[in-house]
């Protein structure tokens, strides 16, 4: 199979709107009508719930894995964060949802959890405890990028730190209106950590 064909592949999986469609199958619900407008994990636990979240969440971590698994399983030579990014692109802009796409959190963990699944089980331990401490999802994300980051020029893979970055940065664009916000000291809280919302 050519890279140009597993690039599309990997494009058309970030490109499946789980939240879009699980809030229209099972809630009658556009996710993006409703609480930030996003149709990333956050905002799918906000409006529809636990269960719907974590569904979400395991459906955009898991399109992200598997698209930079892909060349691995059909023994391709191309680096994984490569189809990976092609998969966070079509979450961000899905061509299956009038190319308005999420926030690329989810799937950009995921990708680097198909590459370097350690890096990123120690980096999930700093964005839960920046979550503890501020209950803000954004603003432990976007701290927990741009560490990863910086931590990705000591992996000794320079594809994997470039696409890491890049990734950052589509995050902290993505994530606009969010810093805004933080920065007005209204950033929306989840229900939990020291500064959770009531
Ligand atoms: O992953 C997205 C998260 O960082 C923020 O989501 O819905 O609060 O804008 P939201």
């Amino acid at each position: 199979m050519s890279n140009i064909l597993i690039i599309v592949i990997a494009y058309l999986l970030g490109s499946i709107p789980s939240g879009v469609w699980v809030g229209k199958l099972f809630f009658k619900i556009d996710i993006r009508e409703h609480g930030s407008g996003n149709m990333g994990t956050t905002n799918t636990f906000r409006v529809l719930g636990v269960k719907a979240g974590t569904i979400v969440m395991i459906l955009d971590i898991a399109k992200g894995t598997i698209a930079a698994l892909l060349p691995v399983w059909l023994g391709l030579e191309l680096h994984p964060m490569i189809t990976g990014i092609f998969a966070v692109l079509g979450h961000v802009y899905p061509i299956f949802a009038g190319f308005k796409g999420g926030k690329a959190v989810a799937t950009t963990a995921g990708i680097a959890l198909g590459a370097q699944p350690l890096f990123v089980v120690i980096l999930i331990g700093l964005w839960a405890g920046i979550l503890y401490l501020s209950s803000m999802v954004s603003l432990a994300s976007i701290i927990t990028l741009v560490v990863a980051a910086a931590a990705s020029l000591f992996i000794g893979d320079w594809i994997f730190a470039v696409i890491v970055w890049v990734a950052m940065v589509i995050i902290v664009v993505r994530h606009r209106s969010n810093i805004e916000r933080i920065r007005k000291g209204e950033e929306n809280r989840v229900p939990f950590g020291r500064n959770g919302s009531k």
